[in-house]
């Protein structure tokens, strides 16, 4: 297994072109399953998550291609994924293609929806909780379709389609409302999604399927009305620029200090996440390009955050700010509310030296004034790459292993670190 070393110690300044968003292409391909003709993404990352999802997809009956590099694409130039479902040949989903990664399991709300049936493995995913897929199950049930768990598999059916109803989720879940929206636009009928997610992913997703003719109102607000129809067909669209990849690069430019623009990131995507770094001191503005941060010798001010559905904290940038927080010039109070277990990051945090406490649902962060390299280790994707935050401020040599959680999620992590004058290298193989 890869590891990357990190010497600390470099500011960072430069460019760093954001990519398309993960958790934006991931239900955006899975929506390829509800028409028989092409869906057609562009500025689709190159990410190992893309990549599995793109075998469980072929497994059903999808063929699909990826462009060639075009005149003057350079190597973070989004790809062009073209896909077509042209006929469904498997509606299951088995363990061995979905036990990697947790947003597979929702293929199972386009498959039922078009093919009346579906059979998907329970998923598994990042270690951060129990997750489980009660509230997807639920909304399914409520547009007609009858649910089954037997051997480690959901098997859905809905022989004569899915019926138009009424979902009022109880708790805040984008799954949850991905699935809905999938399964709601080929339902017969009127649906309509109570205390639906907001996050800028449902947006997109839901963009992409009014493109494919589906009639959506409201994405964007808690209140989500669809009216099923008959068929669904091709569409070509854009994937939004990650707000968690732009998050991330924000807090390491700001522990970092130095002088980053991030390329095409768009502030109203993650607002809530810049005010709290603008308020630990980094100096935020938005500019035609993107979004510049900068720090430069200020200290890093002490902040506390609480996760929380968007427009609120994201979870996914929780382990980044706790690392800013570890040598912030005072105490900070970082609770998590989404998920139970998404502490993962505290003990590995604390081989570089941070002096984080954990109390029921949150960690309190002294921050130290120098931190130290060392080997780390994370288990899952956004708490791998606190560690790498960690370490652009550490003193000395940090490896960080088990990297293909990085892989998972962040394109060309360490070449654009190296482009702003971080000193990051890939060593191939071994631990
Ligand atoms: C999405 O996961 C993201 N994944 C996660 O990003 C992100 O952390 C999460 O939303 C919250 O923003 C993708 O988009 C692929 P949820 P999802 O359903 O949809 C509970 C990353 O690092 N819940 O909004 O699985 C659940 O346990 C990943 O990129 C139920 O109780 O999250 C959690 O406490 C990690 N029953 C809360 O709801 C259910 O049936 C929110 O989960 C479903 C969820």
């Amino acid at each position: 297994m890869d590891r990357i070393r990190i010497i600390g110690g470099a500011r960072l300044n430069g460019s760093i072109p954001i990519s398309g968003a993960k958790n934006a292409a991931l239900p955006l391909m899975i929506a390829s399953l509800l028409t028989s003709e092409g869906l057609t993404l562009e500025n689709v990352p190159r990410l190992a998550d893309i990549t599995a999802l793109l075998r469980i997809l072929s497994n059903h009956g999808v063929d699909y291609s990826i462009d060639g590099k075009r005149p003057g694409a350079v190597q973070t130039t989004g790809r062009t994924l073209h896909l077509r479902a042209k006929d469904i040949v498997d509606t299951t989903a088995p363990y061995n293609l979905v036990s990697t990664m947790r947003a597979s399991f929702w293929v199972i709300a386009p498959l039922l929806a078009r093919m009346g049936e579906a059979k998907v493995s329970l998923p598994g995913g990042c270690a951060i909780g129990t997750r489980p897929v009660d509230l997807l199950l639920m909304a399914l049930e409520k547009l007609g379709a009858s649910i089954d768990i037997d051997a480690g598999y959901v098997i859905a059916k809905a022989p004569k389609g899915l019926i138009g109803g009424e979902i009022d989720f109880p708790k805040v879940t984008v799954g949850g409302t991905h699935t809905a929206l999938m399964a709601a636009s080929l339902a017969h009928g009127h649906t309509l999604i109570k205390n639906a997610a907001r996050e800028p992913e449902i947006v997109d997703l839901a963009d992409c399927l009014i493109k494919m003719g589906a009639k959506i109102k409201g994405a964007g607000t808690s209140r989500i009305e669809i009216e099923g129809v008959a068929r669904l067909g091709g569409a070509r669209h854009a994937v939004l620029p990650d707000r968690i990849e732009t998050g991330t690069y924000a807090i390491a430019a700001a522990m970092a200090g130095g002088d980053v623009l991030l390329e095409g990131a768009r502030p109203e995507l993650l607002q809530s996440a810049l005010d709290i770094i603008a308020s630990t001191g980094a100096e935020i503005t938005s500019t035609n390009e993107g979004i510049r941060v900068r720090r430069n010798g200020s200290g890093i001010l002490p902040a506390d955050i609480s996760t929380a559905p968007f427009p609120g904290f994201p979870t996914d940038l929780q382990a980044q700010f706790m690392a800013l927080m570890t040598r912030a010039g005072g105490v900070s109070r970082i609770t998590e509310t989404i998920f139970e277990n998404r502490f993962m990051h505290v003990q590995e945090l604390a081989r570089f030296g941070a002096k984080i406490r954990l109390e029921d649902d949150a960690a309190i962060v002294t921050g130290v004034k120098t931190l130290k390299g060392a080997p780390v280790m994370a288990t899952d994707l956004r708490a791998s790459v606190s560690l790498v935050i960690a370490a652009l401020a550490a003193e000395g040599e940090t490896i960080v292993h088990r990297v293909y959680h990085l892989d998972r999620g962040f394109e060309h992590l360490e070449q654009k670190l190296v482009d702003c004058g971080a000193q990051v290298e890939r060593l191939a193989g071994q631990g």
